[in-house]
């Protein structure tokens, strides 16, 4: 059993929960039971969604402001996982950039956010991710309950793409990071699920300077709400990865599989119509 039973001590600390797939991530749990801790840098949006939960599931749901970019922020961060209530873990703090690296790299702005990315999606992720397993198994292996970690990855891990490429690339870092280590976590009681999401409605598109979602049909565009549920039950079952939707499992099929040769100019192509 993965993701233990709900009940107060059984807490889920979700990154990223001021907004989109964290927040609903956050509702999906709360609805299941599983008190919250809250953490992303906006304090306020971090209490309003508290509010929200403790008055929908009458549990104690906590927030942390911190900006996981900066060391000072991952190490406040890091240290609320030695809390032994904590059961589990989201990360869903990221955000994108768009536009060619070429073009980016005579913006020092720009240079920075590449920066940041890399900081948030690859380091951040990846720091949270092995001090949360650390203590999970440990506390697993000493008799204490079972655990569970959700990363939220991309479609865009599954090929690289001009006009995106720092962000794919570190979804592909996430991806590869997170099935590896759920592999490695067969018969521990602790799982590591990945859920690689499309085009998904919030402040994503806005963070990342693209209109893009609003020149696709809206067949394209997934909800936040979908995703969470989708990732949220993977994760209770201790699934390896999910991508929710057929467009996108068939986007990332077609990512893993055609020739680069194919793919890539294609790609290329689809980004400068968008304007990346
Ligand atoms: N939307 C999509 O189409 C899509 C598709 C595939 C994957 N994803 C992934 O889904 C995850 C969630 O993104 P979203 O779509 O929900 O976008 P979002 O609405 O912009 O949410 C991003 C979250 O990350 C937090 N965050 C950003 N920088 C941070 C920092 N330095 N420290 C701490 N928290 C930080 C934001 O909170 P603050 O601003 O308050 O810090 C916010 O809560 C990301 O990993 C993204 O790559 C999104």
């Amino acid at each position: 059993m993965p993701l233990p039973p709900p009940g107060p001590v059984a807490r889920v600390l979700v990154t990223g929960a001021s907004s989109g797939i964290g927040a609903a991530v956050a509702r999906a749990l709360a609805a299941r039971g599983y008190p919250t801790t809250l953490v992303a840098r906006r304090a306020d949006a971090l209490a309003d969604l508290a509010g929200e939960l403790g008055g929908l599931s009458g549990l104690e749901h906590e927030v942390h402001a911190a900006d996981l970019g900066t060391d000072a922020g991952l190490d406040d961060v890091r240290a609320l996982l030695d809390d032994e209530r904590v059961v589990g873990l989201v990360n869903a703090a990221g955000f994108g950039v768009t536009g060619r690296v070429a073009d980016l790299a005579d913006d020092a702005g720009q240079r920075a956010a590449l920066d940041g990315l890399v900081r948030l999606n690859v380091l951040a992720l990846h720091d949270l991710t092995v001090a949360a397993v650390g203590a999970l198994v440990r506390r697993a292996r000493a008799g204490g309950p079972s655990g569970a970690v959700l990363n939220v990855s991309s479609i865009t891990a599954f090929q690289p793409l001009p006009g995106a490429a720092s962000y794919a690339a570190s979804k592909a870092f996430v991806q590869s990071f997170s099935e590896a280590v759920h592999a490695e976590l067969a018969g521990t009681d602790v799982t590591l699920t990945t859920v690689s999401p499309g085009l998904t409605r919030t402040g994503f598109a806005e963070a990342a300077g693209t209109d893009a979602f609003d020149q696709v049909p809206d067949l394209v565009v997934g909800e936040a709400a979908d995703v969470a549920e989708a990732g949220v039950a993977a994760m209770a079952r201790g699934d390896r990865s999910i991508t929710p939707g057929l467009v996108n499992q068939l986007s990332a099929l077609g990512g893993r599989f055609t020739p680069r040769t194919l793919l890539l100019p294609a790609l290329k192509a689809g980004m400068e119509h968008f304007g990346a």
